[in-house]
């Protein structure tokens, strides 16, 4: 059976190309998923990705993913990771992997930035790699589920 990956991207990422480029870099975020469904497909898995600035949509996004939508969820909760009580609930609720990601190294950003209130209830993280950061997250996603 072919994996299904969930890409999920939160809030002002919709933005990316023009948004900081200095930190985020000039891909959009179609190229960014385009990278991701690529590794995806040449790892035998499809993929389909969704963005949306709104928190409930976000976690209406998991909950469809967990409940027979996706195998497997990459999650950049962009600045919801950082206070997101609720989107972190919908992680911990879902019994599906879920990997955290981010395109910026959020440990050598401000303060407020360091504390992930996703990070515990993924299965892992992975940050400050740009756009590869996602190509790795899919990569981790399959890992995931084939050793579940
Ligand atoms: C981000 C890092 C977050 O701190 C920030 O709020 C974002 C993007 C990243 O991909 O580097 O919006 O998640």
């Amino acid at each position: 059976m072919t994996l299904r990956i969930l890409v999920l991207h939160g809030p002002n990422l919709n933005l990316l190309g023009t948004r900081e480029p200095d930190v985020y870099g000039r891909l959009d975020l179609a190229a960014v998923d385009a990278l991701a469904a690529e590794r995806a497909r040449a790892l035998g898995a499809e993929l389909s990705a969704r963005q949306s600035n709104h928190e409930g949509e976000l976690i209406d996004a998991l909950h469809a993913a967990g409940a027979g939508g996706a195998d497997a969820v990459v999650l950049n909760a962009a600045g919801f990771t950082h206070t997101s009580v609720a989107l972190r609930d919908a992680v911990g609720a879902v019994q599906i992997p879920v990997v955290e990601v981010h395109l910026s190294n959020t440990a050598a950003r401000e303060e407020f930035r360091h504390r992930s209130l996703i990070a515990p209830v993924a299965v892992g993280t992975i940050a400050g790699f740009g756009p590869l950061s996602y190509v790795l997250g899919v990569e981790a996603a399959i890992a995931a589920v084939q050793s579940r």
